[in-house]
């Protein structure tokens, strides 16, 4: 067939390891390199400008990248966005100003709440945009304007190489929105512009602590319950993280926002729980290292995802730390993806489930 694992073990290592050249081509259909600009594909059927709100829905980890693409629009285009999974929006009947703009992530194109939601937002006048891979699919057919995803077919169950494309896709539209917008200067579009444009780099060194992460998986293996935690534009990835682990190792896992930790998870670390801390050295560092104390102190083993300087400054709460490259806070989330996916992925291969095939779950659920 067209689409065979090469060398690879699975079709998901296949994907993992596509990730720098899938980014790559996406990045250059949606980005200018040489004047250091989007270029949107197409002409767009809205104005950013005149919008007032962005409702992104989607299913899955596409639900998890609208929930980082809220944190880049809101932030860097001063947009107001609500995200949420398909099939609550589809049925919640939310009340919707005409003329807005509906955004719907999805790999297959296919899935029916996803789908729903769409139909609901054209019935109340909304602008229909998708981020689709499948570029034949229902969804895309149905959409005023369709932003390819790019990374070529993805036939593992559990999504990584579309999951980050879309992100990819995402950051560029919030690049766009945000000059629309006046919120970003031809000179911040340059250097974020810029950022997009080296990922890939960024995501084949993040490759690079692939053995770090088999070793580590080991010990994962043995959890009945991990927990991952992360803020802002992080928490996400934290919550992707878990879905990842659950789906393929049916080990059970929760992404929590790690400022809700006093809230609740804190009552469960013990020194059989895992936390995974997706933390690189942001302007809020300060406050996940005394997160982390909270759990290193209840005997919780951490294992923390950060940058060089996220390690230098930490002390000895840290079980393991896997090393993410330096980068800005704004490609953090693409970049943090890559540890959350050889995590999973590795612990799964370790307790020889089947990776790409997991059980009850479907690449496209085309049936509510
Ligand atoms: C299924 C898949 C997930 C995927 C979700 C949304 O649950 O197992 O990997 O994230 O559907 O799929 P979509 O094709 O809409 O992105």
């Amino acid at each position: 067939s067209m689409v065979d694992k090469g060398n690879h073990r699975h079709f998901m290592l296949k994907e993992i390891y596509e990730q720098p050249d899938a980014i790559s081509h996406t990045a250059s259909h949606y980005l200018d390199l040489a004047n250091g600009k989007v270029k949107l594909p197409s002409k767009l059927p809205f104005d950013f400008k005149s919008l007032n709100r962005l409702t992104i829905s989607a299913c899955g980890t596409a639900y998890y990248a609208g929930l980082v693409a809220k944190y880049w629009f809101e932030k860097y285009a001063r947009l107001p966005v609500e995200v949420d999974v398909a099939s609550e929006f589809r049925y919640r009947e939310p009340p919707m100003d005409a003329g807005g703009l509906a955004l719907f992530i999805s790999q297959s194109g296919e899935t029916a709440d996803t789908l729903a939601a769409l139909r609901y937002c054209k019935e109340n006048g909304q602008h229909i945009a998708s981020i689709v891979n499948a570029q034949e699919s229902t969804i895309a057919r149905e959409s005023d304007i369709v932003f390819p995803i790019l990374c070529g077919p993805e036939i593992s169950v559990a999504s990584t190489k579309a999951t980050t494309a879309q992100l990819s896709v995402l950051a560029s539209l919030a690049i766009a929105a945000g000059r629309q917008r006046g919120h970003i200067s031809e000179a911040q579009e340059f250097e974020l512009v810029d950022m997009l444009a080296k990922l890939p780099g960024a995501i084949t060194k993040a490759l690079g602590s692939e053995e770090k992460i088999d070793q580590i998986s080991h010990k994962l293996s043995k959890a009945k319950d991990v927990l991952y935690l992360g803020r802002g534009s992080l928490f996400p990835i934290a919550m992707e993280g878990a879905l990842k682990l659950k789906e393929i190792t049916y080990i059970h896992a929760e992404g929590y926002a790690s400022g809700e930790l006093k809230h609740g998870p804190i009552a469960l670390i013990d020194e059989t729980l895992p936390v995974v801390v997706v933390a690189p050295s942001d302007d809020l560092f300060d406050k996940t290292i005394s997160n982390m104390h909270e759990v290193a102190a209840r005997g919780g083993k951490i294992i923390l995802i950060t940058d060089e300087a996220g390690a230098k400054s930490v002390g000895d709460d840290v079980d393991e730390i896997i090393i993410v490259p330096d980068a800005h806070e704004f490609v953090m989330p693409i970049i943090c993806a890559i540890p959350v996916q050889l995590l999973a992925y590795y612990t799964a291969v370790f307790m020889g489930t089947d990776v790409d095939q997991p059980r009850n779950l479907a690449k496209s659920v085309t049936v509510e």
